[in-house]
This record gives structure tokens, sequence and C-alpha cells, in this order.
């Protein structure tokens, strides 16, 4: 019986103090800061909505098998986005940035490519979880803020 309750309170105690450890490490923003003018990050966050929109679309196009909407969505998110980041901003960005940025647009145009190349669901599918791991990474490391 004593046992019991002491457990019960050492149990308390230890999930008290694990919640505790993780609201911490919850709100502990370690992301490295990129100042950007208000504008630029408006280009910016843009930018990733349409990165989320087309990873969206080529997953339908992916269910449904359809290439055409694949290419469609991912073609322009692809190198000509890239080459359109204009060259003050590109300037500030980080090198970590900059080196991951051209790998997501790289995968979107490697998707487009097969979506009109051989056309495997699979394989797009395959390159997609690819590409998002660039997401991931990427948003581990940098957050915005105006300058
Ligand atoms: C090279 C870096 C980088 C890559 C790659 C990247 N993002 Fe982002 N993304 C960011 C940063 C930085 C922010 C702003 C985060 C912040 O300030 O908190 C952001 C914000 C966003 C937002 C929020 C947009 C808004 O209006 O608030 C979405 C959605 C998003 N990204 C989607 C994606 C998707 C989907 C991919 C992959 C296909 C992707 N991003 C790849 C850096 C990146």
């Amino acid at each position: 019986m004593i046992l019991t309750i002491k457990r019960a309170i050492l149990g308390g105690v230890t999930s008290c103090f694990l919640a505790a450890s993780m609201v911490q490490t919850v709100s502990a923003d370690e992301r490295e800061i990129i100042w950007v003018s208000a504008e630029e990050k408006s280009v910016l966050l843009a930018e990733m909505r349409s990165f989320l929109e087309a990873t969206h679309k080529i997953l339908e196009g992916s269910l449904a098998d359809d290439m055409e909407v694949i290419e469609q969505a991912a073609r322009p998110v692809g190198v000509k986005m890239m080459r359109a980041t204009p060259k003050a901003l590109h300037e500030k960005l980080p090198a970590g940035f900059t080196a991951i940025g051209p790998k997501a647009h790289r995968g979107f145009e490697g998707i487009a490519d097969e979506a009109v190349g051989m056309g495997d669901r699979e394989e797009v599918l395959q390159q997609l979880a690819e590409l998002q791991k660039t997401c991931i990474q990427c948003h581990n490391l940098y957050r915005l803020e105006v300058k």
C-alpha cells in the first residue's frame, strides 16, 4: 500500500519534471535569425506557401496517377524560381540557406522531369519524400525577422 502510494507520488513528480523540460525545449527557439526587409520576408514566405501547395498537388497527382498535374505543380517552383531570387536578398542569406534552397528547387525540377519522362509515380513519391527533407532541414535551422 505504502509502496504503491510512493510509486504514484514518484511517478507524478517524474511526469511533472518531464513536462517542464519538454515545455522548455519547445519554447527555446534556437534557429538562426535571418534579418530581412518586410518586403523580402513577404516574398520569401509567398515562395514557401507555393512550395507547400506544390508538394500537395504532387501528392494528389501521384494518387490520381496524373503526370500532367505533377509536372504543372513542380515546374514553376523548380530552377526557374531559384533564378528569380533578387540579388540584394540573396546576399543576406547565410551559406547554409543558399546551400539547402537550391536543393529544394532542383528536387521540384527533378519531379517535373520524372513526370514528363518515365512517369513513374513511385519514383515521384520517392523524390517527394527526399525533397521534403530539405524543407525540414532548413526550417530547423532558420527563421526570418524584419529589420
Ligand atoms: C532554404 C531554406 C528553406 C527551405 C528549403 C524551405 N523552407 Fe519553408 N521556410 C523557411 C523559412 C526561413 C521560413 C520562415 C520561418 C520563420 O520565420 O519562422 C519558412 C516558412 C515556410 C512556411 C510558412 C509560410 C508563411 O506564410 O508563414 C511554409 C508553409 C513553408 N516554409 C513551406 C515549405 C515547404 C513545403 C518546403 C519544402 C518543399 C520548404 N518550406 C522549404 C525556409 C525554407
